[in-house]
């Protein structure tokens, strides 16, 4: 019989009915030792409290404890009752962790990473905390796969507001990152029978990953330094575009008024969805953001944002604003992917926006981010002046084109890792052979503060010392 123990310890123990209950306890207390399910040192329940939960007599218990602390495995501790000994455990080798590249490097420079170190930690806290002592009960029943209606409303009016997005908190959809909302958006899709999706290519990798496993038929759609090339998605005959229009990640560039135009044409024309991962859309240094695309025809488009640049891409936090006919397919996704997100979580978030926290905090580390733009701009400058640098407009990444003929991407890739700097070739992110000219995705978000100019000083000698200055 199972049994759980709650006398102080949730102890779970396996114990026949009948005879022989003392040494199957001894055996299972040894078993649970062994296996490091009771660590050194912990403390079991008192005889008294585990021969109530076992419905066993108190002296069977004390003659199994007295037996294990024979035999080694407990120690009986005047005043702090019976413990856990230090024996060696037979632990379960864990699984190699492979370490991933800004892991093992001294330099993360690597694309999609904000500055983590510049999490509001003190907001988040006071938010968390207004939020928990205002919220009625009920949200923490009641699962919405919408997500919380405070959240949503927020958002609705911060869209609006900062992104000239067109949104009813009844349209807004909150989910784990942009890459779950790709994610439901092209299930959605796939079982209305339109799952033929195009993504810009290049792309991020595992975006494309994303929609391929949700069982969209994906084709991958050039860009040029107009953007998303919208002559190949009219002729490619696809159901739905995915496209980062403020900025292109990774090229950088912003999609063309004509391109807009004609991008929304198609959709009107075709019944075609415009997916519009706006990644970058806080990030604008040199002049006002583009206004959202899906402002001009919210009825053909999906407006996708994300925590993950803004705040942190831990918090796994996104939001969708979807057109009437996608809500329910949408919402009846994330019913069955996960219910809906965490609501701490999201009632953290209604108040870092409703208390305008949000626009502070992107408003210093926008300036922060733009003076880091410009020092990697300067480093380059100095050191390797050949070296072409572009799409830096916006965002938290910047295009280093290398110079014809000279090493080769991986070359390059190869030599920063070597001096510990982890940075991302272009190439890894196109999927048609065409792959344009070797150029590095760097981004500069990511190192702390303090080592910021060594991180970027390190890259530029590199590159200076390949490129042949
Ligand atoms: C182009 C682009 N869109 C969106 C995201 C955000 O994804 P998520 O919200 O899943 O963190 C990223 C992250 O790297 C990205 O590169």
């Amino acid at each position: 019989m199972s049994r759980w123990s709650n006398s102080g310890l949730d102890l779970h123990l396996s114990l026949p009915r009948g005879p022989g209950r003392r040494a199957a306890l001894e055996e299972a207390l040894r078993e649970a030792v062994a296996a490091g399910r009771l660590r050194a040192g912990e403390r079991l329940p008192s005889t008294r409290a585990l021969a109530s939960d076992l419905g066993a007599a108190r002296g069977t218990v004390a003659e199994a404890y007295a037996q294990l602390v024979a035999e080694g495995w407990l120690q009986a501790r005047q005043g702090s009752g019976t413990v856990v000994a230090p024996v060696a455990v037979a632990q379960p080798r864990p699984e190699r962790v492979t370490v991933s590249p800004a892991e093992a490097a001294r330099f993360d420079l690597l694309p999609g990473r904000p500055d983590v170190g510049s999490f509001p930690r003190n907001v988040w806290l006071r938010a968390l905390r207004a939020g928990l002592a205002t919220a009625p009960d009920e949200i923490f029943q009641r699962e919405d796969a919408l997500g919380l209606a405070v959240l949503r409303e927020a958002l609705a009016a911060y869209l609006a507001r900062a992104r000239g997005v067109r949104a009813e908190p009844d349209s807004v959809l909150i989910c784990g990152g942009f890459r779950q909302g790709l994610a439901l958006l092209c299930r959605a899709l796939v079982r209305s029978g339109r799952g033929r999706v195009a993504l810009e290519d290049p792309t991020v990798p595992h975006h494309r990953d994303t929609a391929e496993a949700a069982g969209a038929e994906v084709v991958d759609i050039g860009v040029d330094r107009d953007g998303l090339q919208v002559g190949a998605v009219r002729r490619s005959e696809v159901d739905a575009v995915v496209t980062t229009p403020a900025h292109q990640f990774p090229i950088g560039v912003t999609l063309a008024p004509e391109r807009r135009a004609a991008l929304l044409a198609w959709a009107r024309e075709t019944d075609g969805l415009v997916i519009e991962d706006d990644y970058d859309g806080e990030f604008r240094y040199d002049r006002q953001p583009v206004g959202a695309l899906q402002a001009l025809d919210p009825e053909h488009a999906v407006y996708a944002g994300t925590a993950s640049k803004a705040l942190a891409p831990g918090l796994r936090l996104a939001w969708l604003v979807l057109p009437p006919s996608l809500l329910t397919a949408v919402r009846d996704e994330k019913a069955c992917d996960d219910g809906s997100n965490p609501v701490h979580d999201q009632l953290a978030l209604a108040e870092v926006i409703r208390r305008h926290d949000l626009d502070r905090h992107l408003r210093t580390v926008r300036q922060r981010y733009r003076r880091r733009r410009d020092r990697l701009l300067a480093a380059i400058a100095e050191h390797a002046p050949g070296v072409r640098v572009s799409g830096i407009a916006a965002g938290l990444h910047a295009v280093v084109e290398l110079p014809l003929p000279g090493p080769s991407e991986e070359e390059v890739v190869a030599a920063a890792a070597e001096r510990g700097i982890a940075v991302a070739g272009l190439g890894t992110m196109h999927h048609t052979a065409e792959a344009g000219r070797p150029a590095l995705v760097v981004g500069y978000a990511a190192p702390p503060e303090h080592g910021y100019a060594a991180a970027i000083d390190a890259l530029a000698k590199l590159l200076g010392e390949l490129t042949g200055r």
